[in-house]
């Protein structure tokens, strides 16, 4: 646990309260406390279950903060953490009716 205004090994180590992920409001004691409780032992399983990387942003903000402490267990994070964006592209012929077409003349 980091100590504040510490110097030297103590003020390398964050405070288990500090925040890793915003959006789902995750901090680094509940990720702990999940890979202890369910002995996860990969990022992808810690996502689900404590929904860390899974908020708005999709992870682009905690995403480098969780591969770290996913590197830091000795965890592979490659391609865990991928970007799921809730709609995918459509072409316009997909979705608009052939009578849609513009008349021309
Ligand atoms: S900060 Fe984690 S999903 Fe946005």
């Amino acid at each position: 646990m980091g100590v504040a205004g510490a110097r030297g090994p103590e003020a390398a180590a964050p405070a288990v309260d500090a925040v890793i992920c915003r959006c789902e409001a995750v901090a680094l004691g509940a990720l702990v406390a999940a890979r202890n409780a369910w002995a996860i032992d990969d990022l992808r399983q810690l996502k689900l279950l404590t929904r860390a990387g899974m908020g708005m942003c999709q992870g682009r903000v905690c995403q480098p903060l969780l591969e770290s402490l996913a590197r830091s267990w000795g965890w592979d994070p490659s391609g865990a953490l991928a970007a799921r964006p809730p709609t995918r592209p459509w072409a316009m012929g997909q979705v608009l009716p052939e009578s849609s077409e513009p008349e021309h003349g």
